[in-house]
């Protein structure tokens, strides 16, 4: 881990207005795991774009083994042995595995496709990448972790020297984040450089030889992954930190959601669903409600068919919203309930990118910004601002085309809007995804000062330390079921355990 492998130095990048990288120097040796840290919207993801020739830099110099590098194109890139997993990953849903691993590099004979050799292929691309899924699943049956993980298989088909990685685990569960850090360690282990971008500090000092941190388009700082991580935080934010989470609830209302013995029939089977098979919780006003297990074991399929999303069918057993009966599994049940979703797939499910941030966040409200039929432009600019301003979306203009925001900043938005409707029921999946922890702690403060106004909310989320420091109560599924309850705090090592099948009958 001596040798630079890479070295970039004075890296400058304009998108019009915007300067988001100003001078930036970074280094990466062989074998090495270099963390990037940052607030969203700090640069990372155009820094690396400029590294795997993504975006032109205005200005700055990239060498690699000591020679200048020209990239004009991702394709130069490739060539020079730089691949890149981007943030948002760029499978095509219609494709299956095999047809994503193999896209623009088709094994042919003869000048036809060769399907079964392609499909071969593939399954020891995934099985080296430590994924059991079928090559021949269509990509668009497969959940949002799922497709991680074959974005990683992918990327490891290309022989890569250098491998950028932004934001892997975001979308992951513990165990698959477990296997993605030895899949790192072993790729480390051969020589390949890793850039590691990340939002959750603990993977620093995981899996981190070094950790360099961004603010507002240049570097802060470099240093090891046994610096506190109180000194990190503050090196992201940019002043002292206190708590990322809020006290917990102080008064718990009357129960909003009351699911005893509930089961969902779907109409028409979806491959690949864990549809909820006997589900009992309550979740009351006031309360944050979590959902632990595995990924694969229905939390997002709960949460979705609570709403009425993405399939359609009947729930059966006791299913009460505020103390009555409710039918629910439609989309217009569920807004007539008060039931609000964010779901964990921004871009396909939450977001329309072409539209400005404005269209956006007022899409849930259309109802309640048209008082004579007509969308009032006065009223809908002030709501905006206000939830503009509320949830620190940067930058601060409505007018704002969401596909250029950085990550983070789409999900403040896809938050903004579901909110904008004042519901009772707040359903929410991996609400965090790709939000710094300055973002963070100002979600989860939100979260908790609209539970005190009365809001229910229940929240799945892989990130464990993230559910045990926000919930007041913590329930795990496990293939469709909800099989345990934990009250305030539990240990992190507990509800691993539990989440992990101790104690189920085999
Ligand atoms: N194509 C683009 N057009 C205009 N502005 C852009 C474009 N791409 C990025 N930006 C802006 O550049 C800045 C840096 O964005 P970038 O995506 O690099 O942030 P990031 O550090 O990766 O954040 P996150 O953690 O949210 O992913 C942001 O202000 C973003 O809005
Ligand atoms: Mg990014």
């Amino acid at each position: 881990m001596t040798a630079r492998l890479l070295e970039v130095r004075g890296i400058q990048k304009r998108f019009g207005g915007v300067h988001a990288l100003k001078g930036v120097d970074f280094d990466l040796a062989a074998g090495e795991v270099h963390v990037l840290l940052g607030e969203n919207g700090a640069g990372k993801s155009t820094l690396m774009g400029v590294l795997s020739g993504a975006f032109l830099p205005d200005a700055g110099t990239i060498t690699l083994d000591g020679n200048l590098l020209n990239l004009t194109s991702p394709r130069d890139a490739h060539a020079a042995g730089i691949v890149m997993i981007p943030q948002e990953l760029d499978l095509v849903p219609g494709l299956d595995i095999a047809g994503n691993l193999f896209l623009g590099n088709e094994i042919t004979r003869h000048g036809v496709l060769a399907g079964a050799a392609m499909r071969r292929k593939a399954q020891d691309l995934l099985a080296r990448a430590g994924v059991s899924l079928d090559a021949s699943l269509p990509v668009a049956s497969l959940r949002m972790g799922e497709r991680q993980l074959v974005a990683i298989a992918k990327a490891l088909s290309a022989q890569a020297r250098i491998l950028i990685m932004d934001e892997p685990t975001a979308a992951l569960s513990a165990v698959e984040a477990d296997h993605l850090f030895t899949v790192v360690k072993e790729l480390s282990e051969r020589g390949v450089g890793i850039v590691y971008i990340s939002h959750r500090l603990e993977e620093v000092t995981r899996i981190g030889h070094r950790v360099t941190v961004m603010r507002d388009g240049a570097v802060v700082g470099t240093t090891t992954p046994d610096a506190p991580q109180a000194t990190l935080v503050q090196m992201l934010v940019g002043r002292p930190f206190s708590d990322l989470f809020p006290p917990r609830a102080q008064r718990i209302g009357a129960p909003i959601l009351q699911l005893e013995h509930a089961a969902f029939d779907p109409d028409i089977p979806r491959l690949g669903w864990q549809v909820p098979v006997d589900i009992s919780l309550t979740v009351h006003a006031g309360e944050i409600v979590g959902l632990a297990g595995l990924m694969g074991v229905g939390r997002t399929e709960l949460l979705s068919t609570l709403y009425g999303f993405g399939i359609s069918g009947k729930w059966r057993g006791r299913v009460d919203v505020r103390g009555k009966p409710t039918l629910l599994g439609s989309i217009a049940a569920a807004r007539e309930a008060g039931i609000a979703l964010v779901t964990d797939d921004r871009r396909g499910t939450g977001l329309i990118l072409s539209q400005t941030v404005a269209q956006n966040a007022v899409m849930s409200t259309l109802k309640r910004v048209t008082p004579f039929g007509l969308v009032s432009r006065a009223l809908e600019r002030r709501q905006v601002t206000r939830a503009i301003n509320d949830y620190d979306v940067r930058p601060r203009s409505p007018d704002a085309q969401v596909v250029n925001l950085s990550g983070g900043n789409q999900q403040k938005v896809v938050f903004a809007k579901e909110l904008m409707n004042d519901p009772g029921l707040l359903l929410l999946d991996e609400p965090t995804r790709g939000v710094d922890v300055g973002a963070k702690a100002e979600i989860y403060r939100r979260l908790r000062s609209l539970a005190e106004s009365g809001l229910g909310v229940l929240v799945a989320s892989s990130e464990l330390p993230e559910l045990i420091g926000l919930c007041d109560r913590i329930i795990v599924m496990h293939a469709g079921r909800t099989i345990h309850e934990f009250g305030p705090n539990p240990s992190e090592e507990a509800v691993r355990r539990i989440s992990e099948g101790e104690g189920l009958a085999a």
